[in-house]
């Protein structure tokens, strides 16, 4: 869904600073005496030493001063029973509200320091969007019928988050709970594309668009239209760019390329050739753009991961390591009182009295419980917009697109209103599979969402078929689909924030005793890293100050 990502967030913030202007301590805006000794900036630095050394050299200083992009250090310190020991006082106890990723997040890293914390859980099961169904799971709805679900041994269904980029902190997490991982494959040659009523191979779509793009600029840099703007040797460099990036013939002509794959692959023979390309017109026609762009963003670059076995293993270790007593599950909270000295919490099944609370509840749902914070929490908590997502789980009894289709995981992306279609990235060459057969969003996932479970399965393979044939309904044998804006105590899939205003930073700060934490107070909205960074943004404001208290 890398596809603007309709309503994960506003749109992405402009590229980030390069890192030499980052930080506190940036250098002085150019313009600043060259070589004045005595300010020697992190900047005048790196440019001595890449006018010295070249980019590498610099490259490699900037990390050892801890700027280049790869340091992922998040300088978080999880709070340690040591911390109080010379302070000589104890941890305290705090009461999370949610026990999805950002309740879980919180309880674990302050239970390394021996906090007493309570989970009030309004769901049945802990987890939130983290869900993962299978067999003998029910799904109830709100509005809406309940399923059961009846995938066969082995088979799941991560019905949330599916893909991990490697730079995020829910990577971490697998590796400190001991989770196995495993390449969730986000981007495959051999899906399709599917737009304006014709099907092609990603690998096709992308040859043929890069092929002309090359083409066209090619031609011009080489009747000389850059002239101005590069300079003669930059326009050799960028026509052999160009050559290599669109296999584009010695006259600087795109005329189609082995790139775009084969009817039957080379072996014995040089294989059977694919119908030539379309024309320029033809191939922009097509409207492939968002299709064979949507891994460019950083969230979507290969390779991406998922824990082996289904999302869930991440809601299954946390809570293990959190304690599942300290769990109240089918607690519904219904007040929340910041007093002087603590936080009482009462739910439907009796009050909580802590220290300090963490609420990690959806923000739309948050603002519908009384509390005493404030009306410019209320406000605030009411502010960003709840978006509609839905998927679908398709069970077949034989794995077709990997016998017939040659697709192994990755993604279809299609104009339809199914938006994509997700093929295993697990258990390859077994004998059932579990396709999504639709991830939608916005107005696609409320069509969708409104509809009874028999007719979502049957829209949703009425439009498949449109890309695979008849064979989408063939060996089909079960299914379960989810709408998240219809799911009881979350009702929405993620938010969007109209802009990150002060409504957002005020609610990164505690109101009172009371913390937020969630996906939704981080610019990493709709993923589980968000929630983590979040809990732990909380979980160290909350241990400081218990630290620092009197
Ligand atoms: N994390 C979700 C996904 O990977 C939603 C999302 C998509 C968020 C693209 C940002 C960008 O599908």
């Amino acid at each position: 869904m890398a596809d603007s990502a309709e309503g994960a967030g506003p749109a992405p913030a402009p590229e980030a600073e390069s890192a030499e202007g980052a930080g506190p301590a940036a250098a002085p805006k150019a313009g600043s005496p060259k070589g004045a000794g005595s300010a020697l900036t992190r900047r005048g630095l790196l440019i001595g030493i890449g006018a010295a050394g070249g980019a590498g050299a610099m490259y490699a200083a900037m990390g050892a001063l801890g700027l280049a992009p790869s340091d992922q250090d998040k300088q978080f310190t999880a709070p340690r029973r040591g911390d109080f020991t010379l302070r000589g006082k104890g941890s305290a106890k705090v009461v999370i509200l949610g026990a999805g990723v950002a309740g879980l997040t919180a309880a674990y890293e302050l239970g390394k320091a021996g906090y007493d914390c309570t989970l009030l859980e309004a769901r049945q099961q802990a987890g939130g969007r983290n869900l993962t169904l299978r067999g003998g799971d029910r799904l109830t709805e709100l509005n809406g019928p309940a399923q059961d679900v009846r995938f066969g041994q082995g088979v799941y269904f991560n019905a949330g988050p599916g893909r991990i980029a490697p730079w995020m902190v829910a990577l971490d997490y697998c590796r400190e709970l001991g989770i196995p991982i495993e390449t969730f494959v986000n981007n495959n040659a051999a899906a399709y594309v599917h737009t304006n009523g014709r099907t092609v191979r990603a690998r096709t779509a992308r040859a043929d668009m890069y092929g002309y793009v090359a083409e066209l600029l090619a031609k011009a840099t080489d009747l000389g239209a850059l002239d101005k703007v590069i300079t003669g040797e930059d326009r050799d460099r960028l026509l052999e760019f160009l050559r290599r990036f669109g296999d584009l013939g010695p006259k600087l002509e795109y005329e189609g390329s082995e790139r775009r794959g084969f009817t039957r692959y080379p072996a014995l023979d040089g294989g059977a050739a694919l119908p030539a390309p379309g024309t320029l017109h033809q191939v922009l026609a097509a409207g492939t753009g968002r299709a064979i762009t949507n891994d460019f963003g950083y969230e979507q670059a290969t390779p991406m991961f998922q824990p082996v076995g289904g999302m869930d293993a991440i809601v299954t270790k946390l809570q293990e390591a959190v304690g599942a007593d300290r769990i109240r599950t089918g607690a519904k909270v219904t007040k929340i009182t910041n007093l002087a000295d603590g936080v009482e919490v009462a739910y439907t099944g009796g009050v909580v009295k802590a220290d300090y609370c963490i609420a990690t509840l959806p923000p739309h749902l948050l603002a519908r419980i009384p509390h005493n914070l404030g009306a410019q929490v209320t406000a605030a908590l009411a502010t960003p917009v709840p978006v509609a997502a839905g998927k679908i789980g398709l069970e077949y009894g034989t794995r077709w697109w990997e016998l017939e289709d040659r697709i192994y995981g990755g993604v279809t992306e299609t104009d339809l209103d199914i938006t994509h279609i997700w093929y295993p990235s697990h258990d390859y060459h077994a004998e059932r599979g579990l396709l999504v057969g639709y991830y939608n969003t916005g107005s696609a996932a409320e069509l969708y969402g409104a509809l009874t479970p028999e007719d979502r399965r049957h829209r949703a393979l009425t439009q498949g078929k449109k890309i695979h044939g008849e064979k989408y309904r063939r060996d089909l044998l079960s299914s379960a689909s989810i709408a998240w804006e219809r799911q009881e105590h979350i009702q929405g899939a993620w938010v969007r924030w109209p802009s990150f205003d002060s409504s957002f930073t005020l609610l990164q700060r505690p109101a009172g005793r009371v913390y937020f934490a969630g996906d939704w107070l981080t610019h990493l909205i709709a993923w589980q890293a968000g929630a983590m960074e979040s809990a732990r943004g909380a979980v160290t404001g909350l241990h400081q100050r218990v630290l620092q208290s009197p």
